[in-house]
């Protein structure tokens, strides 16, 4: 085997998934990315931080082949993303669960074939009832519910249920993929402090359990101080912080709220916008 593909392979054991000088121009002169380079270890969560239009979903939309790069490499459990066919691309897609801010579920359906509609990927052929699943399918979606904490909801409408509820029902219906990554792209930004709090707490908890990689976008810097391993801030598709959060003192913390609302504030206020959650929009 040649050196450069056994090391290769000793970065993979290591990180889920790796962006090496990625840049994205979506033409007109908007780079989305700007020679993006970071890699993300595997069972972690890395929150990326930064203003409306600093490229946060952007980013993620790289992870599952969404968006294909302009220039630079991708790499997601092992495989160079852009290199992919459709169906490699759709195969890697199973192993990487998205969730985002507006649940996306459908409302009228029960929360149980909500959940059920997470292994669609690997079921061939349409669903149109819940009895239309198979039973072990039924079975593990129950599980996949009293995982988050819902399995007494599990006939019930989805759209009856609270912000915070639906959340944990999408969590659920990501976790039918057994996924390996979870991209999250603003979960709670529809959320109260509380529900935002508890949903934070499942996804670390899963991410513990599994060894599930999280990659989420936040707007709150207090929540990724609480939640993340690591922090990572971009402004204008260029990532202008990375810290692991077991290293940040307030003041480190203060500097984080500067660098990805991208005003200068001084101390006194940076500190008490850290400790009130402010939103970093
Ligand atoms: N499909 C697209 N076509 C053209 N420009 C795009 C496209 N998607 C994103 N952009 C641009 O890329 C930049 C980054 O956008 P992105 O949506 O990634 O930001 P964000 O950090 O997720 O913002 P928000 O916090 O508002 O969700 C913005 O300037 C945006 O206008
Ligand atoms: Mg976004």
């Amino acid at each position: 085997m040649a050196a450069s593909e056994s090391f290769q392979r000793e970065v993979d054991e290591i990180y889920a998934v790796q962006l090496d000088h990625v840049t994205k121009d979506f033409g007109g002169g908007v780079l989305g990315l700007d020679d993006i380079t970071v890699g993300f270890k595997k069972g972690a969560i890395t929150v990326l931080l930064g203003l409306s239009g600093s490229g946060k979903s952007t980013l993620l939309r790289h992870i599952n082949g969404l968006h294909m790069p302009t220039s630079g490499k991708i790499r997601v459990l092992g495989q160079n993303v852009p290199e992919l066919n459709k169906q490699e691309l759709r195969e890697l897609r199973r192993d990487v669960g998205v969730i985002f801010q507006s649940f996306n579920l459908i409302g009228p359906m029960s929360v149980l074939e909500n959940v059920c509609t997470g292994r669609l990927g690997s079921l061939k052929g349409p669903r149109l009832s819940l009895m239309m699943y198979p039973k072990d399918v039924r079975r593990e979606a129950l599980e996949k519910l009293d995982r988050v904490g819902l399995a007494d909801r599990a006939y019930q409408r989805a759209d009856t249920l609270s912000g915070g509820q639906q959340q944990r029902v999408a969590i659920a219906r990501a976790l039918m993929q057994n996924p390996k990554v979870l991209l999250a792209d603003e979960p709670v930004a529809s959320l109260d402090p509380v529900s935002s709090q508890d949903v934070m707490n499942l996804l670390k908890q899963i991410s513990e359990e599994d060894n599930l990689t999280v990659i989420s976008s936040l707007h709150q810097v207090q929540l990724a101080i609480d939640f993340a391993d690591r922090i990572v801030g971009l402004r204008s598709g260029e990532i202008v912080l990375d810290e692991l959060t077991s290293n940040l003192n307030e003041e480190k913390a203060s500097e984080i709220y500067n660098s990805v609302s991208g005003v200068s504030i001084d101390n006194e206020v940076g500190d008490s916008a850290v400790t009130s959650g402010q939103e970093a929009r």
